[in-house]
């Protein structure tokens, strides 16, 4: 099993490269089912985290395909609300088009339940979320995803664009925290 170490933490693989690829492509020939270049979606991929799986992801599209790397951080205080802060200044003409939101990871949900209902004036035709992990015991929120990669364990993964203190996005596996010894 490989493992890596970043300060005092170790992790060992989770998702193997070949492992996520095929995710990849899968999502991608389900995204491709349901969009047509005649009337393309916008794909807003949120930074950082996001930014590896949406390189990966926009290559498996048939269709045309602007992509828009988007910003949104969200910051945790001792309690579980998370504040989150969304750079609109560089969100794309949404009026009358499909948009796509492409997530690294939906844990607490706080982000994406933050970022959805500022898209409802935008006038988009439809807005679908794309996310590649998910941690289904950790979302604090109803939210429709329409495109899962894998549930996972309410444990801490980085790579593959996660970081652990900005540690971590360029490895190619997913790996998973393991318990401190
Ligand atoms: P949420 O708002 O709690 O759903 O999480 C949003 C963001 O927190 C994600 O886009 C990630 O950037 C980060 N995050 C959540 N869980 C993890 C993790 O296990 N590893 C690394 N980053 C994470």
């Amino acid at each position: 099993m490989k493992s890596v170490k970043l300060g005092e933490h170790k992790f060992q693989e989770y998702l193997s490269a070949e492992v996520i690829a095929n995710k990849v492509a899968a999502l991608g020939a389900k995204i491709n089912n349901d969009y047509t270049s005649d009337d393309p979606p916008i794909v807003i991929a949120l930074l950082n985290g996001a930014f590896i799986f949406a390189a990966d992801l926009c290559r498996q599209f048939d269709f045309e395909c602007q992509l828009q790397l988007l910003r949104v951080s969200s910051y945790k205080g001792m309690e579980s609300t998370g504040k989150v802060k969304i750079d609109h200044d560089a969100e794309p003409d949404m009026n009358n088009r499909h948009i796509i939101i492409v997530e690294d990871i939906v844990d607490t949900g706080n982000t994406l339940a933050a970022y959805l209902p500022t898209l409802k004036t935008k006038g988009a035709k439809s807005v679908k979320v794309c996310t590649l992990l998910l941690k289904p015991e950790a979302v604090q929120h109803d939210l429709e995803l329409a495109y899962v990669g894998f549930e996972i364990p309410n444990k801490f993964v980085i790579g593959y664009g996660l970081d652990y203190n900005g540690r971590g996005r360029n490895l190619g596996a997913i790996y998973s925290i393991m318990a401190n010894k």
